[in-house]
């Protein structure tokens, strides 16, 4: 998670036997060097591979060959176990998938998809090693007219039938508990992708004025929204992708300037508001991603905590489950 899940996070989510991301999008080179040894330091290589990954923005990163590119050797020599490449036009996706596996034919690629046609793509011309379905309850980015989960997750998985290569499918969005995950289990996920309930953790790279955010949101407080990226001016997203984050005045000053037509004329003195507001640590217009499955979140725990829950709650829902039959 950009911004959010740094190396002591990433490291204590794969000390307790999860697969966690370094999310690097945003990172210059010294950023990344010193995550991955915050990370490595909690979860040493496994027979020369790093136990965890790293997550790229493709947008960000232009085509190989380009500037870019010493970034992704980085990250590539450092031996994660996979990389993950999300949110970026599908000829530059497939340029990196090109690259990196050239480079390095052992670490997995994880893609990300909210379209059916999308999911089709990563599996049968990318050959992805992963494929996570991202729903609309997503936390952070994601194509504004994703279909909800589950309703992609047994699209794809009907489809996945007719395609000549099988992979792994995980799901994306809203997912908090561990009912929640053996729902996607029970569905034929294998597995989850867990992001929302990794912010509100003693470890993620969020504020405390962020985690007391969202403990207290319920699951009616996150909106879609492109106002999170205007205020802050992380713009140059592919078309269609927005972001799902708490309401907070940020969100209302940016609905309040597209009703007056005035997005463009006053986008300055909207960032410089955003700016000295964050500044002077004023909560209302923070900005905090957060995906629908908040309201099941109520308390800030150690990461390898929420994956043990994680992980036995999903166990004994499923066998719950099971008794009903
Ligand atoms: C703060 C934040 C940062 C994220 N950054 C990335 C990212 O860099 N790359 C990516 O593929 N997904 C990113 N995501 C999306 C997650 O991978 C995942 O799909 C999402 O969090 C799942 O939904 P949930 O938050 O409701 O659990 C991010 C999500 C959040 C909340």
């Amino acid at each position: 998670m950009a911004g959010a899940g740094g190396g002591e996070l990433v490291g204590a989510v794969a000390g307790a036997g999860a697969l966690g991301f370094i999310g690097a999008g945003y990172y210059s080179d010294a950023d990344l060097a010193q995550q991955l040894a915050l990370a490595s330091a909690k979860a040493a290589p496994v027979d020369g591979r790093l136990p965890f990954g790293v997550g790229l923005l493709v947008w960000r990163l232009g085509m190989p060959g380009g500037p870019h590119t010493a970034f992704v050797d980085a990250v590539i020599e450092a031996r994660p176990c996979a990389i993950w490449l999300s949110y970026g036009e599908q000829a530059a996706t497939a340029a990196w998938i090109g690259y990196i596996r050239t480079r390095d034919s052992a670490i997995r690629i994880v893609s990300t998809a909210n379209t059916l046609e999308e999911a089709r793509v990563a599996v049968t011309a990318w050959r992805t090693d992963l494929l996570c379905v991202q729903g609309i309850e997503a936390g952070g980015h994601g194509l504004g007219s994703a279909p909800p989960r589950d309703a992609l997750l047994s699209a794809v998985l009907a489809e996945s039938a007719n395609w000549d290569v099988k992979v792994p499918v995980i799901a994306a969005g809203g997912i908090a508990t561990g009912a929640n995950v053996a729902a996607v289990l029970v569905q034929g996920a294998a597995g989850a992708a867990v992001g929302t309930r990794f912010l509100v953790s003693d470890e993620s790279l969020y504020s405390a004025a962020q985690k007391d955010l969202l403990v207290a949101a319920r699951e009616n407080d996150t909106v879609r929204s492109l106002a999170f990226d205007d205020a802050r001016n992380t713009v140059g997203w592919p078309t269609g992708i927005d972001g799902r984050g708490l309401k907070s005045d940020t969100v209302a000053d940016y609905d309040a300037a597209a009703a007056r037509g005035a997005l463009e004329t006053e986008a300055e003195a909207r960032r410089a508001r955003y700016a000295a507001a964050a500044a002077s640590g004023e909560t209302e217009r923070l900005i905090t991603w957060s995906g629908t499955g908040i309201g099941s979140i109520t308390s800030v725990l150690p990461a390898a905590e929420i994956v043990a829950r994680l992980t036995a709650d999903a166990a004994s829902a499923l066998a719950d489950a099971a008794q009903l039959l």
